[in-house]
């Protein structure tokens, strides 16, 4: 396997009162090791080392916001109540200590089914009642219950900030609550949260970036994450030109949002290549060019198979880096994250800076049975 030149990818980057060492970002991904939903000594250790192996920025596992029925598995982190909280500080102050900086990822699972089949006790909630389109599973959110899970997002946000983290991360993407409101596919409402359109559908966004804005105040950067694909279709489009792409994105940039995490299966796969081709753009590239925003991009960074594939028991092999940093060169994007490479060697940051590609060891997907 080549070695490229990874300089580009070892540059810093500012945004707001975050400044960043590089620009490897660890993807959030969901553990499960929270024995109710509490974090502690072990998910400390687990990011710890990431920052002690050099990522730029580390985002947590979806961490869920104070909704009843806001987690769709035992062993997801709360961001929310006292004891959860406390364990989240020690994660903190743990990445701090290792000279790291990290946001945690605020999370709804909407009507999903987590992947043991595990029930919340209460019925779960989405726009209008359905898991995908014409499956229905749970309840339709009432307009109160949509103020109270706006609040719990800015409330989940403030607390990250006092904790101390150094950004916060909203899920919006992966087909989770936020995504049922975007997709005409599960939210068929009437009300001022649906519509015809991707600009209407995106109230509910839009309400949750504002009170998080005013609830972290002007200099704390946000982070939203998104997606065209769901876990229910992974073919889904939520924007299918660049005009609906900008009808979708600027309204949420507009209402405070700093950084677009353009959630992809491979990040080389271009956006819109009946416009520029089978090279051209990849969905952060577009995001950037028509909002003016940063993003961040990510997907199958070093290895050979999609994330999707790791859940079916897939594992991956190393894989060259020439295609990101050429990206980067070209200035396509300005953050890339980093998933399962970060799960399966904390110090991948480190051995790509030494351009020791040869140690890394791929993915082997019997590693997600365990936090190390
Ligand atoms: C075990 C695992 C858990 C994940 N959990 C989340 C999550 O909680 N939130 C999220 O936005 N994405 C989640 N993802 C998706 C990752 O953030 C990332 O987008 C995906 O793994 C692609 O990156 P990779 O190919 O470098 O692994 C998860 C992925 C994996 C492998």
């Amino acid at each position: 396997m080549s070695a490229p030149d990874t300089e580009v990818l070892f540059r810093p980057f500012s945004i707001r009162s975050l400044d960043l060492p590089n620009r490897i970002v660890m993807a959030p991904m969901t553990r499960g090791f929270a024995p109710q939903g509490i974090p502690g000594t072990p998910q400390a250790a687990y990011y710890q080392r990431r920052a002690e192996g050099g990522v730029g920025l580390i985002l947590s596992e979806g961490t869920v916001i104070d909704r009843p029925a806001s987690r769709n598995m035992a062993g997801i982190p709360l961001f929310h109540g006292e004891a959860a909280l406390a364990g989240w500080k020690d994660v903190i102050d743990a990445v701090h200590a290792a000279g790291g900086k990290m946001g945690p990822q605020i999370w709804h699972t909407g009507s999903t089914m987590g992947p043991d089949g595990w029930d919340p006790g209460v019925p779960v909630e989405s726009p209008s009642g359905l898991l995908a389109p014409g499956q229905p599973r749970g309840e339709a959110m009432s307009e109160e219950d949509i103020a109270d899970a706006v609040s719990a997002f800015a409330r989940a946000a403030a607390d990250a900030a006092r904790l101390g983290f150094d950004t916060v991360e909203i899920h919006g993407a992966h087909g989770y609550l936020i995504d049922q409101f975007f997709w005409s596919g599960t939210n068929a409402r009437a009300d001022r949260y649906g519509g015809a359109t991707i600009r209407e559908r995106s109230r509910f966004a839009g309400e949750i970036v504002a009170a998080v804005r005013a609830a972290v105040g002007p200099d704390f950067p946000i982070i939203l994450r998104l997606s065209q694909w769901k876990q229910q279709d992974y073919l889904a489009r939520l924007a299918e030109t660049p005009d609906l792409m900008a009808d979708w994105l600027q309204p949420l940039v507009d209402a405070g949002v700093d950084v677009l995490h353009c959630s992809q299966r491979r990040f080389w796969e271009p956006e819109f290549p009946e416009i520029d081709g089978e090279r051209g753009l990849n969905f952060a590239g577009w995001a950037k060019k028509l909002t003016g925003a940063a993003t961040i991009s990510v997907g199958s960074v070093g290895l050979s198979g999609d994330f999707m594939a790791a859940f079916g028991g897939e594992s991956s092999t190393s894989t060259a880096l020439d295609g990101l940093v050429e990206r980067m060169e070209r200035d396509e994007f300005d953050l890339i994250a980093v998933g399962r490479a970060l799960i399966a060697d904390p110090n991948w940051v480190a051995e790509i800076g030494k351009g020791e590609t040869a140690k890394l060891k791929g993915f082997d997907a019997a590693t997600l049975g365990e936090l190390v």
